[in-house]
Order: structure tokens, then sequence, then C-alpha cells
């Protein structure tokens, strides 16, 4: 393995060996099953199959029915952790649906890498391509597997080709694999000149590794036929001369993915897979924060809301918000300042995501994820110091582009579906807005596929049939300003005002004329198309 030391800053070793990211794919590509054997490896559960989630619907039933056993908080598999070797992983979960949601842009602000699954015979598909975009405006590491290689797949050097282009990031292969489809022999290791070869028979056995000598050793010859053999030989050789050797330090930088070959579902090369996102994966990065930027080795915690995730048990008002720390070591019962209220928060039961189980966090360091359950006070974007007026920059708020009357399929069901809205809203699912005259709600999202989730997830949830409906309007602006100016103006635009869900005053239209009126008019207001998140 190369030395990868020189790239790194010191850090204290408990927040070295951390490795925080993202798995990014298409739908089915294999990232469920892809879990599931880190989780393997990880120790973190015995046998696979322990954690099929697949799809929001699947998930949000199981975690409904675990929710009823301990009063519970929905964390379905939002954030896991497991050790594998030295390492600690923390691994955030994208949401599953197949929309492009604010939540996933989120998510990768929480994480130092991303995990790119593709699917070996389809190559980089559309929900892969614009997740990486994501990925590249933070410069993310990227670390790339080729899945079902078990299959019939494409040629290996037409798939590194699809990628360099259509993704424009350097390609290097970190294996290279024997075969495909059902003469799939397993992988040449290409940074340590080993042989991994694929154990068909059982799914959930760690495959057999040959230490060769170079690719003229004899041991070679025992292992694959002559043809494939030669192939690999020549393969090989071709890839060294036209393809960029492994930099660890362009990789870090996001210029460079190594590529690894396997089957998750057979448990092949995710254990070098692994190896290489503890060896090659950045350590926790720096924060971006006003005034100053977060290091990740000051001694002082501190941490950001990225996601928040509303209990459904109505009964009970919890939340439980999803903190990514980026400093400190943290110990529970520590009271931290809530920067955006100035109010100290003791956090004496925060969870630990260890897998399938929750547990409660005793300590956590600079790279983990912990979950606080509140009632509504951490919101996302929401900066938590040991003192420190420090506010998290980057966690980005989109304006809705979309705007949709909602009603309860019964009217007597009002009430409830304000608090299903409200929760969504809360979540950052979908931005909600009361209007000022008249009944129901308009809601609105970034893409049209946003409402068939929610519509979805509040029957499934609230039990409440909904229907979305189109809106007399088609753009919203929050309006800041001097609390007198701005209730001036509220109270001569009746028709066109409505409150989001924290009350904050919005306003709806549908002509971009509107809007430039109000701007040219009214210069002691702002009017803005998203709202900071904070
Ligand atoms: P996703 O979370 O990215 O959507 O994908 P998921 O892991 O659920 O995998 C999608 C399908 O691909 C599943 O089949 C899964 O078993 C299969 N799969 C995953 N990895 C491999 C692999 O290495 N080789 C092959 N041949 N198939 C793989 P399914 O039929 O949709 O689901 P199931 O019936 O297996 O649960």
């Amino acid at each position: 393995m190369l030395d990868t030391s020189s790239n790194r800053p010191a850090l204290p070793p408990e927040i070295a060996r951390r490795r925080t990211f993202a798995i990014i794919s298409h739908p089915d590509a294999g990232k469920t099953t892809l879990t599931e054997k880190f989780l393997l490896y990880g120790g973190a559960i015995q046998m696979a199959g322990q954690v099929r989630a697949k799809g929001e619907a699947r998930r949000t039933r199981s975690d409904f029915m675990k929710m009823e056993q301990d009063r519970g908080i929905s964390v379905s598999a939002s954030a896991m952790s497991f050790d594998f070797k030295t390492f600690r992983f923390n691994l955030v979960d994208t949401p599953g649906h197949s929309d492009f949601s604010e939540d996933t842009y989120r998510t990768l602000t929480a994480v130092d890498a991303a995990v790119m699954v593709i699917d070996g015979a389809k190559g980089v598909e559309s929900q892969t391509q614009k997740l990486f975009e994501v990925c590249r405006l933070r410069d993310l590491p990227i670390l790339t597997f080729c899945n079902k290689m078990d299959r019939e797949s494409r040629d290996t050097f037409e798939i590194i080709d699809e990628i360099q282009e259509n993704l424009a990031i350097d390609v290097t292969p970190a294996s290279w694999p024997i075969g495909m489809g059902r003469d799939f022999l397993g992988c040449y290791d290409m940074l340590n000149d080993r042989l991994e070869l694929m154990d068909r028979a059982d799914r959930n056995k760690v495959a057999e590794s040959i230490n060769i000598q170079g690719l003229d050793d004899p041991l070679l010859d025992q292992h694959i036929p002559a043809a494939l053999l030669e192939k690999l030989r020549e393969e090989v050789e071709m890839a060294r001369e036209l393809l960029p050797a492994l930099d660890p330090q362009a990789v870090l930088e996001g210029h460079m993915t190594p590529i690894w070959f396997g089957s998750a579902i057979n448990s092949f090369g995710v254990k070098e897979l692994m190896d290489g996102i503890g060896t090659y994966g950045p350590e926790p990065q720096p924060q971006s924060a006003e005034p100053r930027q977060i290091g990740p080795d000051e001694d002082k915690v501190a941490g950001f809301v990225f996601k928040v995730q509303a209990n459904m048990d109505p009964k009970h008002r919890d939340r439980v918000a999803f903190i990514r720390l980026a400093s400190g070591h943290f110990k529970r019962g520590m009271k931290l300042t809530h920067v955006r209220s100035k109010k100290p928060m003791a956090i004496s039961n925060p969870v630990l995501f260890l897998a399938a189980d929750r547990e409660l966090a005793e300590e956590a360091w600079a790279g983990d994820i912990i979950g606080i359950p509140n009632h509504g006070q951490l919101r996302i974007g929401d900066t938590l110091t040991e003192g420190e007026a420090l506010r998290v920059t980057g966690i980005p708020s989109f304006a809705p582009e979309l705007l949709q009357g909602v009603r309860a399929g019964d009217p007597m069901k009002a009430k409830h579906l304000e608090k299903a809205l409200m929760q969504f809203a809360e979540e950052g699912a979908a931005k909600v807005f009361k209007p000022n005259i008249g009944s129901g709600f308009i809601v609105g999202v970034v893409g049209a596929l946003q409402f068939e989730v929610l519509a979805s997830r509040i029957e499934l949830e609230y039990g409440l049939p909904v229907r979305f409906e189109a809106s007399q309007f088609t753009s919203a602006r929050w309006v800041a300003g001097e609390k007198a100016d701005v209730e001036k103006f509220v109270n001569v635009n009746k028709q066109h005002i409505a409150y989001d869900h924290d009350g904050d005053v919005v306003y709806l239209t549908r002509m971009q004329w509107d809007i430039d009126r109000v701007v040219r008019d009214h210069p002691e207001l702002k009017l803005t198309a998203t709202k900071e998140m904070m």
C-alpha cells in the first residue's frame, strides 16, 4: 500500500481513524446490498439480510414497528457506525426515494467522502450523475465500486472511459476484473499484487486471497484458465500504460477516483473497498463556518444539524436532530450552546447509531454523527458549540420551484394534515405555506416527484389520503425587513401573503412582474427566494 500519511494533518488518533461517508448510486445499483455487506464486515450484524430496508415505504414501516417497541424515534438507517480494522466508519444514508431532493444535498454536507456504486452493465446512470455533481461542488473525494460483475457487464475499459468522460474525473483501477458474467473469477488487486478469487458457493464468506509476485508469477496459472490469464495480462499492461496511477493526494482533492470491481451480493470486492476507504478516504475535514472555519482537531466541541427526523408517534412531539460533530470530544451530559437561540442545552440522551441498534452515546468525536432527541428546538442548519458564536455555513436551502395546494381527502382531518405538513417542513422535505386568507395549505417543492413522495408518506405515516391540486400561485419569496415595514406590507397585500412553518412572512404570486414591482416599490424590504437555514 502507498504511504498516505504525509498527506494528513496530525489529528488525535481517535479522530484520525474516522471515515464519514455516504453512498451515492442510481436505484438498483446495489447500495442496500453493499451497505449490508459493510455492516457484515464491520461486525455490526451477524448475517447479511438483516437490514433490508429498501424503499422508503418498507423502511418507514419497519421503523414504525420498532418505534412502537421503544417509544421509538424513527431513525431508519440514517446513520450507521461500525468498526473495520483500525477504522471507525460512519455511513450516512442518502434518502432512498428516487426523486432528487434537498435532503440529499444536505446529507452530503455532513460527510467527508462518497462511495459511488455503479452497475457494471449500466455504467453511469442519471441519478449517479446528479449526485456526483453535488459531490463535485464540495470537491468530495469519491471512491468507486463497480458492482454486479457476476453478471454480464461492459468491457472494463469502456466502463472506466465512461466515468472519465461523463464525470470529468480521472479514474485509476484499484482492481482489475478477471472474466465476467458466469466466467467472473475474481479480481487482480492492482495495489497489492494479490489475486482475489470469488467463492460463489458462500455469499457471506470472505473471498480467498492469494499473494502473487507480479503478473508472471506461475501461481497465476494454477488459478486462472490460460485464455483468461492472457487477457488479464494484456489488459493490466494496457491499463498501466494508459490510465493514471493512483495518486492519493488527487483522490483526497476529488480529482481522481479509484475504482474497485466486485459483486456486493457475493460479498466480493467489498473488503478491498473498505480497505480503500480506510487508506485513501479522508479523515474528518475542517468545516466552513462564520466568522471562522472549525478544525476537527480543536479541543472544544462544535457540531451542526444536517437532518431532522420527526417522530411519527402522535403522542409525543419528539424529533431527532442529526448532528455532525465538526470538532472536539463530546461526552454525554455536556452542556452545549444552541447558537441560534443563544441558550444552553444539556445533551443528556444523545444516540449513536451502531448499525441496527441505537445506543446512548457516552462519547463521540469529530466526524461522528449523533442523534439528539428534542422537542423541535433544533433545526436544520443549527450550530451547537461550547459557547463560541460560530455558525456553520453551506447547508443549502432551495427555492421551491413548484407550488401546489393540498387538501385532506376527509375535510374533518384538516388538523391532522396540518400536523403532517409541519413535520415535513421541519424535516426540510418541503416548504409549507399557510395563506393569510382562506383555509388549506400550499406546498412548495424542488422536484415534481416530491409531491408524490409526500402524498404517499402522509398516507402511510398519518393514515391520511391527500390530494395535491394546482395552486393559483407559482412563486414564493420570503419577506424580510423592519417589523413595522413588514406589517405594513402584509396589510396591503393580504391576498398574496402566507406564513411558513416558522411563522415567517412569504409573498406568493404567479407573476414575476409582481415580484419586480415589490422590489422596486419597497426598497425597505428584502425579498429572497430561499430562507437561510438557521
Ligand atoms: P439499491 O439499494 O441500490 O436500490 O440496490 P439493492 O442493493 O437493493 O440491489 C438491487 C438488486 O440488485 C437486488 O435484486 C440485489 O439483490 C441485486 N444485486 C445487488 N448486488 C448484486 C450483485 O453483486 N450481483 C447481482 N447479480 N445482483 C446484485 P432484487 O432482485 O431487486 O432484490 P432481491 O430480490 O435480491 O432482494
